[in-house]
């Protein structure tokens, strides 16, 4: 079968990386161990941990920093510019006419199917992002948040064994406000 992975010279793989078809990289870092399922496209200045699996679909642009163990859903999109314009004195843009904003994923994160991730947040250690959400702010540490825009759902704690569970019970948005969380 012909090989229609389309991996940049500059691109920096790690040891026993899993690579589906029609992957797309150019200018990124990918770590150790790590999977990329189909139709993945991750552009220069992007770097994913070791031991990730970036489901088929997914999007990561330039300032996106993905830390070790993080699992990323199918059709994850991630943003880099707030207020995108094609044009600048009706020319094309070049990358001098914008600057990247930053995004990064903790480890051990998840981050569902179709969620979209704006950019200047930070996804939080072990936390979880449900399927369809728009993260529009950091989302804390240990926490399943969830919808347009994402809103804790739950707290996570330790039982432990080093397994996190969810609480019993969803954590109150007031309760959630005042320990910093949304
Ligand atoms: C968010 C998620 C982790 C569930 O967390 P949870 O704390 O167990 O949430 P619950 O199922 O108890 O639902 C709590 C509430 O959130 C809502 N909810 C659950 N998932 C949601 C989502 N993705 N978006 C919006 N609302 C969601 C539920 O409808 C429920 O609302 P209600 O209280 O008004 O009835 C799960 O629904 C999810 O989206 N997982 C991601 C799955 C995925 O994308 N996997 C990728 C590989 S296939």
């Amino acid at each position: 079968m012909s090989d229609f992975r389309c991996i940049a010279p500059d691109v920096k793989l790690g040891q026993n990386v899993r690579l589906a078809q029609f992957v797309n990289l150019y200018g990124c870092t990918i770590g150790d161990d790590t999977k990329l399922g189909t139709f993945v496209e991750i552009q220069k200045h992007a770097s994913v941990g070791s031991r990730c699996k970036i489901s088929s679909h997914t999007f990561i642009c330039e300032g996106v920093t993905i830390e070790d163990n993080v699992f990323v859903g199918h059709g994850v999109v991630f943003i880099n510019d707030s207020y995108p314009r094609a044009t600048t004195d009706g020319q094309l843009q070049t990358e001098a006419d914008w600057k990247v904003e930053k995004t990064i994923v903790k480890q051990g994160a998840s981050i569902g199917s179709g969620a979209t991730i704006l950019s200047k947040v930070t996804i939080g250690e072990n936390a979880i992002v449900g399927a369809g959400s728009v993260v529009t702010k950091d989302v804390p540490p240990n926490t399943i948040v969830a919808g347009n825009p994402a809103r804790v759902l739950r707290v996570l704690t330790s039982d432990g064994s080093g397994q996190l569970t969810a609480t019993a019970q969803r954590e109150a948005p007031e309760d959630a406000k005042s320990k910093g969380s949304r």
